[in-house]
């Protein structure tokens, strides 16, 4: 679908949407096509019970009077609530109501809004963010879609005054929408197309946006001594392998870059210690933690960001077979620290604890992030609504936060200490990987934290976020990429170079 900017003007046919704020109240845009069709906007929201509370549409077709085929009615809400997030809400109900309607081209009307603290630009290009967002679709494997199932929608318009302000502010956002749709693509594909060899092919074609990209096998990471990755991977026919991306946009080329690392279990049995059948298919979007890291960093390189940042992801197959790891094995890390593999179920941290090791001793990074679908106690604790976040480190934690309110991607802060960490003293090893049921989340954040070698770090537990089973304002139901929007965000706002800073 594309995405266009223009000055207002009459389309002559296709779908208009107008907003209207709480209360009733029509925007500019709305006002003008009630006086055209002598009304017939206001009486269709006095027959309803459309009020332009945030969420709502009114759709009226054919309004006699008019050229075009529907206006379409988007409440916004109360002016002074009107943030991005509420501008992109719009642009997303509006593809949502028109992109299978038959409607081939849309116009979303953007008036000024009295008493909004976000500009007309701002909001256009927000809205034509949210468009863009909204209309994700993965139906490649649908072979007998019918006709009305198909999307129409070839092409969205945004009209507002400040049309040059908003196309020049929508070109980064272009950019993270194309790094979320290649993260929501890799996470929908299903684990007998997606695993560890085919996803490094996908992080491979970040090259051509100049990603240094670097692929190790078994063989390699075997020299590195990566004995808690290979443990995962082992009962695997598919070979394991570490994908590193690394992006230099900072004009000082040496300085210390961030680091993003991604959990990329392409298939989580459970391996030996195997789950229960119901649901498993689930599993195969349990490497949304590096899908997400590969999107941020194609957003990050898209948009042509002024910062040097490394992407690490550790991908495996977690399988069960004669050469599976077992409960009960020993296994040793880069690190050096040896594991007791209590359940095999565990692997998300077994992958990271090299991958952790591994980043922080070759890149000296700022910080590192990790992103991983690594508990289901986080899915009991946060629900659908926040990822876990934990960290070493204060401003970290507080600055993620930050970003991820700014960009709807909410995390809350779990505690961590020493008396959780004792619950994975092991009797024969360094650790266990798992700490029993009481805090799970907290128990395997501990466990990553000791790979960290005292990086400024952070842990986002993404178990309930990788995934939705309803369509949101700007996702519909499935893979959301959550974490992408976050990345970006957070380098954008502290970590790119300044001037004058
Ligand atoms: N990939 C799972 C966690 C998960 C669960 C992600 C539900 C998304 C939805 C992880 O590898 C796992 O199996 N964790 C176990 C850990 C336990 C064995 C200590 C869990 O949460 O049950
Ligand atoms: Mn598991
Ligand atoms: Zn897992």
């Amino acid at each position: 679908m594309k995405i266009a900017f223009a000055k207002p003007s009459l389309p002559i046919e296709g779908a208009i949407a107008v907003a209207v704020l709480e209360g009733k109240v029509m925007s500019v845009s709305a006002r003008k096509l009630d006086d055209e069709t002598k009304g017939a906007l206001g009486r269709a929201i006095s027959t309803s019970r459309f009020e332009g509370k945030k969420g709502q549409t009114l759709m009226i077709l054919a309004p006699a009077g008019l050229s075009v085929s529907r206006v379409l009615l988007i409440g916004l809400g109360k002016a002074k609530d009107i943030d991005a997030l509420g501008a992109q809400a719009f642009g997303g109900a509006a593809v949502a109501q028109l992109l299978t309607s038959g409607e081939t081209e849309a116009v979303l009307a953007v008036d000024p809004v009295d008493g909004s603290a976000l500009s007309t630009a701002e909001f256009a290009a927000q809205a034509g963010f949210g468009a863009r967002m909204r209309s994700y679709r993965f139906d490649k494997y649908m072979t007998k879609q019918k006709k009305e199932d198909k999307p129409s929608l070839k092409k969205v318009v945004i009209q507002a005054d400040a049309a040059a302000d908003a196309k020049a502010a929508f070109v980064r956002l272009d950019k993270v929408a194309d790094g979320v749709f290649l993260t929501r693509d890799v996470v929908s594909e299903p684990a007998n197309v997606i695993h560890p060899e085919s996803l490094a092919a996908m992080a491979e074609t970040l090259k051509d946006l100049d990603v240094e990209v670097e692929v190790l096998g078994e063989k390699q990471m075997k020299k590195l001594g990566m004995g808690s990755l290979l443990g995962v991977g082992q009962g695997s026919e598919r070979e394991s392998k570490l994908v590193i991306m690394r992006w230099f946009g900072s004009a000082e080329k040496d300085s210390a870059p961030v680091a993003f690392v991604g959990k990329g279990v392409t298939f989580d049995s459970g391996g030996i210690s195997i789950k229960p059948s119901g649901g498993m298919e689930e599993m195969k979007w349990d490497m949304a933690g590096a899908g997400a890291v590969i999107g941020a960093m194609k957003a990050l390189a898209g948009r042509k960001a002024k910062v040097n940042a490394i992407g690490v992801i550790g991908l495996v197959e977690n399988m069960p077979s004669g050469a599976a790891q077992r409960p009960g094995d020993v296994v040793t890390s880069m690190s050096g620290q040896t594991i007791e593999v209590i359940n095999t179920d565990a692997e998300g941290r077994l992958v990271l604890a090299d991958a952790l090791w591994y980043t922080q001793d070759r890149f000296k990074p700022k910080f590192m992030i990790d992103l991983a679908t690594l508990t289901g106690a986080i899915v009991i604790s946060l629900g659908n609504e926040y990822a876990g976040l934990f960290a070493s480190d204060d401003t970290l934690a507080d600055r993620l936060a930050a970003a991820g309110k700014a960009v709807g991607e909410q995390l809350w802060r779990l505690p961590m200490g020493e008396a959780y960490d004792k619950q994975i003293k092991s009797d024969i090893a360094d650790m266990k990987n798992t700490g029993g049921r009481e805090g799970g989340s907290i128990t395997a954040a501990q466990f990553l934290k000791r790979f960290t070698n005292d990086v400024a770090w952070a842990h986002l537990d993404i178990a309930g976020m990788a995934w939705s089973k309803k369509d949101a304002a700007t996702c519909p139901k499935g893979a959301t990429a959550f974490g992408v929007r976050l990345l970006d965000r957070l380098v954008a706002d502290f970590y790119e170079d300044k001037a004058g800073k």
